[in-house]
């Protein structure tokens, strides 16, 4: 068996910002002119009347102030509330792919590594543009990686997921370096129009470089251990997919896109975290006092604080759990990446740190890490 370590990660961060500014004066837009439009019905009770969102509500409820998207014009458009992308032939590559590359790409000239020197790509996120042939498949032959890639998709929970899967090939000697990379446009699959959630996603792209330990440069950090649970809920949810065709599904019916009983999450998300971070770092003889940063999930400011709350029974510094959702909003399996990624530097030889996620499912994924 070999020591496992963290190299280095990319970040690839879409060209165009949103604020809730924008976002909300875009929604509001849509409002009154669904209100306007649908007057009649809406006196006689046949449809329902819709409400403004609002900045002080968002980043209350979230903590979100901004998020970045692929393509802004589309999901600010009243008459159309979703990104615009133009389809590529299949030719070119992938939009998923090509983000992928990107971050990839950021983490081996971080570690001072080329694709010679990784022996498979795991493609790891919440939705996968298409079934096949893999995302994975196409960014690992466009690094000029050997080997293997695959696709996989644990909801919010895929990068720590994938990194369990990385961690096991590289630990068991099948693999030197295995690239994990999280490609999440999340915009695609929001509901815009929805006052509920249109403000919770962002896009981006994460990588992760996991190296046999020997093999990993300088300042690396040591994987101590991963553990990964699930358990079903309804709470979040998006029903599209294959058979929705068969189904003679409208692909803009709201279960065709992300949807979630947001305060029931909450309630039962926060403490499953928090008992699993603790009974992780048990396992290897850890207290969560012991941590120097906790690296948590980023979907909502509120949850991070409760989780932190818990765990040290008291509330973490913004050193000890970092926050970037207020930059990024929630990009599903990345997030949690985002933070290792913009917060790590400062992290000495030795100290301990926790990177967890957690969502859909349910799904919660952590890993434990000490800095060479
Ligand atoms: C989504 C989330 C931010 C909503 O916050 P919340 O405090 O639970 O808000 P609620 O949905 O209960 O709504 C509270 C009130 O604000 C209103 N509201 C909802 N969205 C609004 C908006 N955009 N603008 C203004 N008011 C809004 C609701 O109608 C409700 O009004 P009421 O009390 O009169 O019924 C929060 O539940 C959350 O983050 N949950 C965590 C789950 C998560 O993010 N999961 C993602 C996948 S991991």
């Amino acid at each position: 068996m070999h020591r496992v370590a963290i190299s280095s990660t990319g970040l690839f961060t879409p060209p165009h910002v949103i604020t809730n500014e924008e976002l909300v004066a875009a929604f509001n837009s849509y409002v009154d002119v669904h209100n306007e439009t649908h007057a009649d019905a809406i006196a006689l009770g046949a449809q329902e009347r819709l409400t403004h969102s609002s900045v002080e509500f968002i980043e209350k409820a979230s903590g979100i102030q901004r998020r970045y998207v692929m393509d802004k014009a589309g999901v600010l458009d009243p008459q159309r509330m979703r990104p615009k992308f133009e389809a590529r032939p299949d030719s070119e590559i992938s939009m998923m792919a090509e983000i992928g590359v990107l971050a990839c790409q950021a983490a081996l000239d971080a570690a001072g590594k080329t694709a010679a020197d990784v022996d498979g790509v795991l493609c790891a996120a919440a939705n996968m543009q298409r079934p096949y042939p893999a995302m994975g498949v196409e960014i690992q032959t466009a690094l000029g990686v050997q080997g293997y890639a695959f696709d996989m998709n644990v909801a919010c929970s895929s990068a720590t997921f994938a990194l369990e899967m990385a961690v096991n090939a590289v630990r068991t000697g099948s693999a030197r370096a295995i690239l994990v990379v999280s490609p999440e446009i999340t915009s695609a699959h929001l509901a815009w129009m929805d006052r509920d959630c249109h403000f919770i996603f962002g896009d981006v792209c994460t990588a992760v470089l996991v190296e046999r330990l020997d093999l990993a440069p300088a300042g690396a950090f040591e994987v101590l251990g991963t553990r990964l649970l699930t358990t079903f809920s309804n709470n979040i949810r998006n029903n599209q997919g294959f058979m929705s065709r068969a189904e003679d599904r409208d692909p803009e019916a709201r279960d065709q896109l992300f949807r979630q009983e947001g305060r029931k999450v909450f309630k039962e998300v926060c403490p499953m975290a928090a008992q699993h971070i603790e009974e992780h770092l048990a396992t290897l003889s850890f207290q969560p006092a012991d941590v120097r940063r906790f690296w948590l999930h980023q979907a909502n400011l509120s949850m991070n604080q409760f989780i932190t709350r818990r765990l040290l029974g008291r509330d973490a510094t913004p050193q000890e759990a970092p926050v970037i959702l207020d930059e990024f909003a929630n990009t599903a399996s990345a997030g949690s990446i985002i933070a290792f990624h913009r917060h790590h530097a400062d992290i000495e030889s030795g100290d301990l740190g926790v990177i967890c996620s957690f969502g859909a499912g349910y799904s919660i994924g952590s890993v434990i890490v000490r800095r060479l």
